[in-house]
């Protein structure tokens, strides 16, 4: 008898396919739908391979459900949908897609530094509102990204990969970490700092460390408090990480030049969100990984995870 795999959401035929070989499939069939809780809920009761992207939960609730459950793939490189000491409760092993994604993500970073500090939305906003009278010397100026001072929150792969495209523009590199990566410091000259130094030192604040209970709200009112006036700030890791409501009362007072989001607290963004009322907040529906090679990838890791697990070889890129 075939293994049971289900699948929360549509994803594309020529990679569900050929697993056929080795499940008996079942797949949620929107493609842009998350699969309601309760639906969820009742599908994993019978199924031994759960494949989920970031927006499924899945919790002490959830595997409680799932008598039969052993493996999670998780369509993202980030795995804070997964409750990781509740999955070691009930003996499942969970993957992840690692690697993948690093330069597309560290790429789309950049667009954001370049989109906030030289205006470029709201320069198109501008043009296409029929704004675009003459050319003079101070319409829409920005900021230089060029020898400025980059300070990137987490260093881990993706972190590195923003640090080595800052070389490229003359930046210098601040980073914080829980970890120091001397090798790095001397192979690029990348400087280590504490949080404070980094958030007052920096003309650019990158968050790239994950969401997890230490990154909680870990941008609060205090540590904007600490940026300079004039500082951008991006964030392509998990929306939690940044205090919303604290980030809107202080972009409201007119400190900060500019804030890129790629990813909210809660996604979608509610489109009466305050953040949505600023010019200078350029907001992203969470495209951080969005090039057709890194999501092919993604998604092909994930496939490799459930093939080696349905002939009964081992998995790579488990999640510790
Ligand atoms: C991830 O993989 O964690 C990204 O946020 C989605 O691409």
């Amino acid at each position: 008898m075939k293994k049971k795999l289900f699948i929360t959401r549509k994803f594309p035929a020529h990679i569900v396919e050929p697993l056929e070989e080795f499940y008996d499939i079942e797949q949620w069939p929107e493609e842009e739908l998350v699969i309601p809780r309760e639906k969820l809920l009742e599908a994993v009761a019978h199924c031994e391979v759960l494949w989920v992207t970031l927006e499924d939960l899945v919790d002490d609730e959830l595997l409680s459900h799932a008598p039969n459950l052993k493996l999670v793939t998780n369509l993202a490189v980030g795995f804070n949908n997964i409750d990781i000491p509740a999955l070691r409760k009930y003996g499942v092993m969970a993957t992840n897609t690692p690697g993948v994604l690093t330069n597309s993500t560290a790429d789309l970073v950049f667009g954001l530094l370049l989109a906030t500090a030289r205006r470029i939305p709201e320069s198109e906003r501008y043009l296409r509102a029929g704004k675009w009278k003459s050319w003079y010397p101070m319409q829409l100026v920005g900021k230089d990204v060029s020898h400025t001072t980059i300070g990137i929150i987490g260093m881990g792969r993706i972190g590195q990969a923003v640090a080595r495209r800052a070389i490229g523009f003359d930046m210098k590199v601040l980073y914080h970490n829980r970890r120091r990566r001397h090798e790095a410091e001397e192979m690029y000259g990348f400087k280590y700092a504490s949080l404070e130094e980094l958030l007052q030192q920096s003309d650019f604040v990158v968050i790239m460390t994950p969401y997890n209970k230490d990154t909680v709200g870990l941008i609060g009112e205090q540590e904007l408090a600490l940026m300079r006036d004039d500082a951008v700030l991006i964030n392509a890791s998990r929306g939690g990480i940044i205090d919303e409501v604290a980030l809107y009362e202080t972009l409201n007072k007119g400190k900060l030049w500019a804030v890129g989001l790629d990813v909210f607290e809660y996604e979608p963004i509610a489109m009466d969100h305050p953040l949505l009322t600023l010019p200078n907040v350029v907001a992203l529906p969470h495209i951080g990984s969005a090039s057709i090679k890194a999501r092919t990838d993604m998604l092909m890791l994930n496939y490799n995870a459930l093939a080696a697990y349905g002939q009964g070889k081992a998995i790579s890129n488990r999640i510790d």
